[in-house]
């Protein structure tokens, strides 16, 4: 049994999703459900009983403490975050709350389950803790890409509250002998993923026939990791990681953010022609997010030579995946964001209390 926290959004939802298709391991799944997430999301298992959907706070320590007694995990493979850098900028206090705050909660209750544990189970306890690459803030367009080893120096209010809940799971190892592992992984792209970020924000924009808005001179490279990808990785830590190690996960494909910008117009202009024209006359060039990161890239080297993972996709295969599921999910798409399917939440759950 694992105990998986922020699996109603974009990453946990696919996580839960590929796990239990593909391990059938049982999952309690605890999750805030803020914004970014959404149940609809996991509508396929609504009535599988191998998961347990908690709705709940990461910060929420008696609550915590409990899920701990009742199910006993054999980990806690931890996603809740908030997640999206311009948000952080106009809001921070929330990013301290969950990802700083929240993930020393999770980590106390974590040790006091742990140290409880008796031999075999202690042992092979661990807290797989989902990091990101911005904690290594920006590369210039000549360096080598990130490795474990490189210094962390985050320039978001995200990226500062990612590295500082790094820090605490390395410091709740080296102190307490709690077997961690931290996984920093670079934008992660897919199915399920919350139409803020860049990708699924162009498709929605660009099927609707809105101007589709780059930030300054499109010229900023990311580093994208197909999402299924992503969750091979994590598994693949979980089962053969070294406690107290760090792994960095990558897609090994760069691409500036106009050149994929522009992927996904050819990709649609193929699949659903506009009436008036290519896609790509809707792109606008913008005022740039503050501080925003030049270029990020992973060396995945480690993760590769010690546990044998590489991705399975191109950028160019899980990107046509990707425009074809929201193609195919426009109803999903609608729904997460109109606000409608919160409120029915809200409804749903306000007078239930946490589960
Ligand atoms: P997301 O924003 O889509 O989902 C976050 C989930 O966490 C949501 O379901 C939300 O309801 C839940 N949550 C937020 N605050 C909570 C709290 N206090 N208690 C319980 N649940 C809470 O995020 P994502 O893109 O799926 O990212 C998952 C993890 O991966 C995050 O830790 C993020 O920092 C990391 N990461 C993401 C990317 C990426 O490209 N998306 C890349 C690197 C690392
Ligand atoms: O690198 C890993 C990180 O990737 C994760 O830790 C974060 O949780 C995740 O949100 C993502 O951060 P980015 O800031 O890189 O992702 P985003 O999709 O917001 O932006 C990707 C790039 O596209 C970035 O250079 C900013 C640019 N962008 C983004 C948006 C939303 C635009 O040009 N226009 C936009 O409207």
């Amino acid at each position: 049994m694992l105990l998986v926290t922020g699996g109603a959004g974009f990453i946990g939802a696919n996580f839960v999703l590929s796990t239990l298709a593909e391990t059938g391991e049982p999952i309690v799944n605890l999750d805030k459900l803020t914004y970014a997430g959404n149940l609809r999301s996991l509508a396929s298992i609504a009535a599988d009983a191998r998961h347990t959907f908690v709705r709940g706070d990461i910060a929420d320590r008696p609550l915590v403490a409990r899920l701990l007694a009742e199910h006993r995990p054999r980990a806690i493979v931890h996603f809740a975050a908030e997640s999206h850098v311009d948000r952080s900028i106009h809001g921070p206090a929330e990013f301290i709350r969950t990802n700083v705050v929240g993930t020393f909660c999770l980590l106390e209750e974590a040790r006091a389950y742990w140290e409880k544990l008796p031999g075999a189970e202690r042992d092979a306890f661990r807290f797989l803790h989902v990091s990101t690459d911005e904690v290594y803030g920006s590369l210039g367009p000549d360096d080598p890409p990130f490795r474990e080893t490189t210094p962390y120096a985050p320039n978001s209010p995200y990226a500062a509250s990612k590295a500082g809940a790094d820090h605490m799971v390395r410091a709740y190892h080296h102190t307490y002998g709690l077997p961690t592992l931290t996984t920093n992984c670079s934008n992660n792209y897919g199915p399920l993923q919350f139409p803020e970020k860049l990708i699924p924000l162009m498709i929605a924009r660009a099927l609707a026939d809105e101007p589709l808005p780059v930030y300054g001179d499109g010229q900023n490279v990311r580093d994208w990791l197909y999402v299924l990808d992503h969750c091979r990785a994590v598994r693949t830590v979980l089962e053969r990681g070294r406690p107290g190690e760090t792994y960095n996960i990558g897609g090994g494909a760069e691409r500036r953010n106009i050149d994929v910008v522009r992927e996904i117009c050819a990709l649609l202009d193929e699949a659903r022609p506009r009436r008036t024209g290519p896609y790509s006359a809707l792109i606008r060039f913008v005022a740039d997010r503050p501080g925003h990161d030049r270029r990020y890239a992973m060396d995945a080297g480690k993760i590769r030579r010690e546990l044998g993972w590489t991705p399975a996709e191109t950028f160019e295969s899980g990107l046509a995946k990707t425009v074809r599921w929201y193609l195919d999910n426009q109803a999903w798409v609608n729904e997460v964001t109109s606000g409608a399917y919160r409120d029915w939440i809200e409804r749903n759950y306000a007078k239930r209390g946490a589960a």
